[in-house]
């Protein structure tokens, strides 16, 4: 009798417990992982001097009214409000429980003096900067081990006047690695939501070693000849929600990475957990891309409703030798495309090397990956898969892609080299390795 009762009690408890599991899921996708937090205590950038003429230095405005956030600590933080107007500024550093917040008309300018650009300490994950050795500029707002930042507003503006940085690089005179618009790092709880992004001189948002971000409702805009402009780089990151964005830049939309050959397999920092739905954008490179840089491992990525125009590669998951690490279930569908160069790519040949001393032997390993429900036109090439001959990409899954391929040019059919997987109603056809007896997926379509 009383065991009965004991077992009732659990099983009850169970399916409590399993109702509970069921519907937090449900409201915790994407981005309920971090709720938006009101702040009561409130001050104005102009409160610190700051002026918004586009012409004056705001540098000190804001170390003050940050240094003010840090140091007196308000319970439930405190929003720092930028008015209407064009705040000039060098990079700053933000700082825990705070809200920058960009009123309608309020635009952050970086300044064109690169010369007076702070130098920090290259990512362990990455070994040096990603485009110079050594150390790499900071980036314009940044932020180092902080929980509990929100930059968001009316859309109001942060602009990284690039221009200057990407000439640099085009006459090869950078010094050390051009700085991100906003990088967080070993950080959590982050949000970042209503505000536009403009001509960052390098990647726009960099969540690195980060945990619990909410990326939506923004737009990022850099010229599609502007050298590396990505627009969304979760890195060595997990709990990472991007959605209802539009982005148009010169580099990859959204690309999920995890540190470089040796020195990111050494750090060993995957990134997963990843959730990018209803992004529309443009650029000569990716929409959604998974590395090159893999080294830690990219493992449960979500990516659907994605609306593409005027692209280089529709989907692309790229590796490379020396790069060591697991890319594992990424899951892509519903995605549309016009006038796209190549619609689905997945390559192991990928990107460059920090140095010398990458292993050949660490071979990365790409497995289960589902794509499904595409439709493109203007597809000048379908699909390209190539694997590695030591480390054939397994269990690539595509189902119910419809991609039109360019008439008037050459048909350039699908190619496939050194992998294994699955088709389902794939037009045009794609490679025999993923049709007929060969063809198996672990997933039900
Ligand atoms: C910002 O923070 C970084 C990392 O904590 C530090 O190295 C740097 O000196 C700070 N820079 C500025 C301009 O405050
Ligand atoms: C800001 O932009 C977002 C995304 O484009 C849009 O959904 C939102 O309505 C805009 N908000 C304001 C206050 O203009």
């Amino acid at each position: 009798m009383r065991s009965v009762c004991v077992c009732d009690m659990l099983a009850c408890l169970l399916v409590v417990i399993l109702k509970c599991c069921l519907v937090g899921s449900e409201v915790v996708t994407c981005s309920g992982i971090v709720p938006m937090v009101y702040r009561n205590d409130k001050i104005s950038i102009t409160d610190f001097g700051g002026v918004g003429d586009g012409r004056r230095l705001n540098t000190k405005a804001f170390n003050e009214a940050i240094y003010r956030i840090q140091h007196l600590r308000r319970r439930g933080g405190t929003l720092l409000y930028i008015p209407p107007g064009v705040y000039l500024t060098e990079a700053f550093n933000l700082t825990s429980r705070m809200t920058l917040y960009l009123a309608k008309g309020a635009v952050i300018k970086a300044t064109q003096n690169t010369a007076n650009w702070p130098l920090i300490a290259p990512l362990p994950s990455y070994g040096r900067g990603r485009e110079r050795p050594g150390g790499r500029y900071m980036s314009f707002i940044h932020g180092e081990g902080l929980h509990d930042v929100i930059i968001t507003g009316e859309n109001g503006t942060i602009d990284g006047q690039g221009g200057v940085w990407w000439n640099m690089w085009r006459q090869r005179t950078l010094q050390f690695t051009r700085p991100n618009l906003v990088e967080l790092k070993d950080s959590r709880n982050i949000i970042i939501s209503n505000v536009i992004f403009k001509n960052s001189p390098f990647w726009n948002i960099h969540p690195v070693y980060c945990s619990y971000v909410v990326i939506r409702y923004v737009t990022i805009l850099a010229p599609h000849d502007s050298p590396n402009t990505d627009g969304i780089d979760p890195d060595s990151s997990s709990h990472v929600c991007i959605e209802d964005s539009y982005i148009s830049t010169g580099d990859d939309l959204v690309a999920v990475k995890s540190g470089w050959d040796e020195y990111g397999i050494a750090y060993g920092r995957p990134s997963n957990g990843i959730t990018i739905r209803r992004i529309t954008g443009s650029s000569p490179f990716a929409g959604i891309a998974v590395g090159s840089e893999t080294s830690g491992g990219v493992y449960n990525v979500l990516v659907e409703h994605i609306t593409l125009k005027n692209m280089g590669v529709g989907i692309h998951l790229k590796t490379n030798i020396g790069r060591g690490g697991v890319v594992r279930n990424i899951s892509v569908s519903d995605v549309y495309m016009v006038n796209v160069r190549k619609g689905i790519k997945i390559a192991g040949d990928v990107g460059d090397h920090p140095d010398g001393n990458y292993n050949p032997n660490a071979l990365p390993v790409l497995k289960h990956v589902r794509i499904t429900n595409v439709r493109g036109r203007k597809v000048q090439q379908a699909g390209l898969i190539q694997g590695l001959k030591n480390s054939p990409f397994t269990d690539i899954c595509l189902s119910n892609i419809n991609l039109h391929v360019t008439t008037g040019s050459k048909y350039t059919p699908w190619k496939c080299s050194d992998v294994s997987g699955g088709a389902i109603e794939v037009r045009p056809p794609p490679c025999s390795d993923l049709i007929g007896t060969k063809g198996t997926c672990s997933h039900h379509f």
